[in-house]
């Protein structure tokens, strides 16, 4: 059935970093009207609702801002319950917990379990859509695309390539995962709103041979994505460099191995050199940038400044990093990258956030034309936050003078706990249980 969504209405036509004010489309009294194709039929002002819809279903949320929902770009789906396991900096971390967590989805019914309290995660923290990796296990994969599937949800997965420098229980050898890989590219990559990312985790764990083979894969699909890490932590770094003595850096490792391109995520990406920059530009590839896992495990300052260098632009993405990252939450996710910007001299303001977790995101995953912005034809993939959600977040609220005051509480003191709703195709994904507003 048409509904009428009326709200506080925020949407992105572009990054306003580089396209300037009129990149945002913020209306104080908007409506959204969603068909039944769970598409968006009608965004505008709520006085300009055409004639055939003035009769549909009206949901008022009120003052509450209503967003495209959240895209997350970065986070692990076997990590979702090992925040905050204690680790002196990421190769340790893995070898202490993050393993043997993961080790743990090799059975298909924890997987199958797991996988639904891994997207109530998500939706109550009005996350839409998602880039995930899953565990080395097939049967984890597919248990999640399963899952997405049931819930109409816009999930990217694919199961993680490691064939060396892990345990026994998560290793495959290049040939077979690649042929399960490709298997689950048969059966899930477009099917609905599923794709298929091609996963190998990072050069410690690749062999050469892993590496060729997924650059292989990803060329002989071209509308699958690929993921991966990079630079992430002086320990790593040093063990690339040792592993691969001839490439230029840790970006040249995978572009000799066609990793780089438009469809390509590379998670972290925080000790670049000035080469390395410039590659990843030229190819378009997307830098994922994980501030709170970044700080949690002490990997360093991702200089939001430095890659956004407008001779030698590079694409950006916003992500949790679950479990690595120590909060689900995009609007937290959004606050610590604006800390981190501050520490390193950069400039990051709550409306660039904004579109990063919602616009940018969803272009750094090649999805713009179907997600991200409250436009006529998009999915109707939406998030109700309220402003007002705890007695701090109002009284704050009080100061704002402006979108980009009411906008930067909301990333530095927002958690799932702003979220009133959460929206999928158009249907109701999660709902807050009822609070009286709070008072002033
Ligand atoms: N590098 C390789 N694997 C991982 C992981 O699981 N998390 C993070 N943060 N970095 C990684
Ligand atoms: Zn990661």
């Amino acid at each position: 059935m048409t509904t009428v969504h009326l709200a506080r209405t925020l949407s992105f036509r572009d990054d306003p970093a580089i396209a300037g004010p009129t990149a945002v489309v913020f209306r104080e009294r908007g409506a959204v009207v969603v068909g039944d194709d769970g598409r968006i039929a009608f965004a505008g002002a709520a006085s300009d609702l055409p004639e055939e819809h003035r009769a549909a279903p009206v949901i008022d949320h009120g003052r509450a801002l209503l967003t495209p929902g959240f895209v997350d770009t970065h986070l692990h789906f076997p990590q979702w319950r090992m925040l905050a396991a204690p680790g002196r900096d990421l190769l340790e971390w893995l070898e202490r917990f993050t393993f043997r967590e993961e080790a743990r989805y090799a059975d298909r019914i924890h997987a199958e379990m797991n996988a639904e309290i891994f997207l109530d995660r998500l939706v109550e923290n009005g996350t839409t859509s998602a880039a995930v990796y899953s565990s080395s296990h097939a049967v984890a994969c597919d248990a999640l695309f399963a899952a997405a599937e049931k819930r109409g949800m816009a999930i990217a997965t694919g199961k993680t390539l490691m064939d060396r420098a892990c345990p026994e229980t998560l290793r495959d050898d290049p040939e077979r995962g690649i042929a399960e890989s490709a298997a689950l590219i048969g059966h899930w990559h477009g099917r609905g709103r599923a794709r298929y990312v091609v996963t190998p985790r990072f050069a410690v764990t690749s062999t050469e041979t892993q590496l060729r083979l997924a650059g292989e894969l990803v060329r002989d699909h071209p509308t699958v994505l690929m993921q991966t890490h990079l630079s992430e932590s002086a320990r790593e770094i040093e063990t690339v460099r040792a592993l691969f003595p001839r490439a230029a850096s840790y970006t040249d490792v995978y572009d000799r191995f066609g990793l780089l391109g438009p469809r390509s995520l590379f998670g972290h990406a925080i000790h670049l050199d000035e080469a390395e920059c410039a590659r990843l530009s030229q190819t378009g590839s997307v830098v994922v940038h994980c501030p709170t896992s970044n700080c949690f495990l002490g990997s360093g300052l991702f200089d939001i400044g430095r890659l956004c260098d407008p001779d030698r632009p590079v694409r950006l993405g916003l992500a949790t990093d679950i479990g690595g990252g120590t909060s689900w939450s995009m609007l937290a996710t959004q606050g610590r990258a604006i800390e981190v910007a501050r520490l390193v001299g950069a400039e990051l303001d709550a409306t660039r956030a904004f579109w990063l977790a919602t616009l940018g995101n969803a272009r750094a995953l090649g999805l713009e034309a179907e997600i991200g912005a409250l436009e006529p034809g998009r999915f109707a993939d939406m998030v109700v936050i309220d402003p007002r959600a705890t007695p701090v977040l109002a009284a704050r609220d009080d100061l704002s003078e402006s979108l980009e005051d009411l906008l930067f509480a909301l990333a530095i003191l927002g958690d799932e706990r702003a979220v009133r709703s959460t929206w999928i195709a158009g249907r109701l994904a999660h709902e807050k249980p009822q609070q009286p507003e709070t008072a002033r």
